[in-house]
Formats: C-alpha cells, sequence, structure tokens
C-alpha cells in the first residue's frame, strides 16, 4: 500500500506556527511516529507554498499511489485549480485539517476540494491524518 501525503501553504511551520490552533508538533515528527505506526505502509510525503507544485504532485501520484491524503491549507478555499486537479485524477483522495474549520472564520467554511474528495476530515489535530490512513487502508475508496 502506497499513501502519499501533501500538505499545502505555511504547514512547514507546523509546530510553530500558531500552536493554539495547530498544535506544538512538526510534520516531519510526527510523521516518522506513523511509519512506526503503519510498517506495511509505504508513504510519500511533500509540502509545498506553490499551488502549481501541488498540481503537479497530484498529477504525477495519479495511479501511482493507491491513495493520498491531502490539506490543502489556504489554497482549499481560494483554488478552483486544486479542486480541478483532484476531480481530474482517479486516485482517491481524503482531504484533512487539522483544526475545525466550522469553527474558524467564514471564509474556512467553504473548499474546492471537498466535493471531489473521497471524504473530509476536520478538527482532530495531527490525529486526523492518522484517521486518513486507517480510512485508505480499511476501506479502500
Ligand atoms: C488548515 C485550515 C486552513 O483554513 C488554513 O488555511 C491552513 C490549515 C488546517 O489544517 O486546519 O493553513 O488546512
Amino acid at each position: 500500500m502506497r499513501i502519499a501525503i501533501l500538505n499545502g501553504p505555511n504547514l512547514n511551520l507546523l509546530g510553530k506556527r500558531e500552536p493554539h490552533i495547530y498544535g506544538t508538533m512538526d510534520f516531519e515528527a510526527f510523521l516518522e511516529t506513523l511509519k512506526k505506526q503503519y510498517p506495511e505502509v509505504e508513504f510519500e510525503y511533500r509540502q509545498s507554498n506553490s499551488e502549481g507544485e501541488m498540481i503537479n504532485n497530484l498529477q504525477t501520484w495519479n495511479g501511482k499511489v493507491d491513495g493520498i491524503i491531502l490539506n490543502g491549507a489556504a489554497f482549499t478555499h481560494t483554488s478552483i485549480a486544486l479542486g480541478d486537479a483532484v476531480a481530474a485524477i482517479h486516485t482517491p483522495v481524503v482531504e484533512v485539517h487539522i483544526s475545525n474549520v466550522y469553527k474558524r472564520e467564514n471564509f474556512r467554511k467553504s473548499s474546492y476540494v471537498s466535493a471531489h474528495a473521497s471524504g473530509v476530515i476536520v478538527g482532530f489535530g495531527l490525529r486526523g491524518y492518522e484517521l486518513a490512513v486507517q480510512c485508505l487502508l480499511e476501506q479502500p475508496i
């Protein structure tokens, strides 16, 4: 099973960025725990602050991995192109947000990605990525 994780803009600052919202753990450290927890899974991980690069990653992974976990960060709410990219590929995509976007500003309540994702996990912190892995493993979608 190959699972790719794609994090969008500013998520390279996890651990330092608004820790009251996003927690104090950086993603690389979290990924190590995830790899130990799921030794049977081959993980690929990319973070990008660039919309085009994220779209290129999705297109490259299409058909080459069994599932993609996508936190589009702010591009979720702004990028028709990111939503189109998810719609265009056939590999299942699970959308994850660390914070509960529905408890925050109104602009965070809309997503160009959700309508094309297999499912959405919101508000459970980094644990959301683990839940997404479980969903992809237990019920390939
Ligand atoms: C986020 C929520 C987005 O609204 C925000 O722009 C992010 C992170 C989350 O994981 O909670 O950068 O996607």
